[in-house]
């Protein structure tokens, strides 16, 4: 019996750590070849991850790496645009330099990484996209107005991305996680321990999300078994967002 991900080549933006870190190893087991982007550098001794280094605010080095790994492997199956950064700010302390990094990380980069990606995966009659929201976009979060704008747009652009690119054969999704706990939220949860634990509260299923939640959710999107599914929005929030 073959893997979920056989031999699929697969680009995950933001593996050094956190949920890319484990989407990457996840593909990785599911027999994806794996090319896990970072602006940070990092080792791995799995050798189905290739780690790149790479800025995806830098369109010289993203469209090289890309041009690179098409290169090789002839082909490119997925692009998981997990990459994203967060300053939590009350509306009154937001500042702008920060909300213009949120989306030129979040949003601008990873529509030119659609816009790119889509060109190369045109060649071989398709492929797939998930990108990472957040359930902030759907739930609002107080200290999270810039970053939940961001994640917004994202599910804007998945629902548009996937009408316009489904004639070329690529299916785009979006994974909306809950609070997961990775590094980014030990710190969270440092500064603002009560308003978490509230957050806890209302999770039905009981629990924080883990990054292997995450995972199993791009795993099977960018499966073949999610070959009719497109355009879609997956809350993986242990049922916080209905
Ligand atoms: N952790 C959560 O609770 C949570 C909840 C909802 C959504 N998300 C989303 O999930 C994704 C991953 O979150 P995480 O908690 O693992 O974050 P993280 O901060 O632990 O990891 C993000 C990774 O992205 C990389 N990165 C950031 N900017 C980059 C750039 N310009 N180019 C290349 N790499 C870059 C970082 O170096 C880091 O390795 C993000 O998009 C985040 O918004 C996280």
């Amino acid at each position: 019996m073959s893997s979920l991900l056989e031999n699929k080549v697969c680009i995950i933006t933001g593996a050094a750590q956190g949920i890319g870190h484990q989407i990457a190893k996840q593909f990785a087991a599911d027999g994806a070849i794996v090319y896990a982007c970072d602006r940070q550098e990092f080792t791995t001794d799995n050798e189905r991850i290739h780690p790149v280094v790479m800025d995806i605010t830098d369109a010289a080095s993203v469209k090289a790496a890309f041009m690179q790994i098409f290169k090789t492997e002839g082909r490119i199956d997925c692009l998981v645009n997990n990459a994203g950064i967060v300053y939590n700010r009350k509306i009154g302390m937001i500042l702008r330099e920060e909300t213009e990094r949120m989306f030129l990380v979040n949003v601008i980069a990873v529509l030119e990484l659609i816009q790119l990606c889509s060109r190369l995966m045109a060649r071989n009659g398709g492929g797939n996209i998930v990108n990472i929201a957040s359930v902030t976009a759907v739930l609002g979060s107080p200290g999270q107005v810039a970053y939940s704008a961001t994640k917004g747009a994202i599910i804007s652009m998945t629902k548009s991305a996937a009408k316009e690119l489904a004639s070329q054969g690529i299916r785009v999704n979006a994974v909306a996680p809950g609070i997961v706990k990775t590094e980014r939220f030990k710190e969270l949860y440092e500064s603002d321990g009560d308003k978490i634990d509230a957050r806890i509260g209302r999770i039905a299923l009981g629990r924080l999300g883990t990054p292997e939640d995450i995972a199993h959710a791009c795993a099977f999107l960018a499966s073949d078994r999610a070959n009719y599914i497109s355009g879609q929005i997956l809350g993986v929030d242990g049922c916080a967002s209905i």
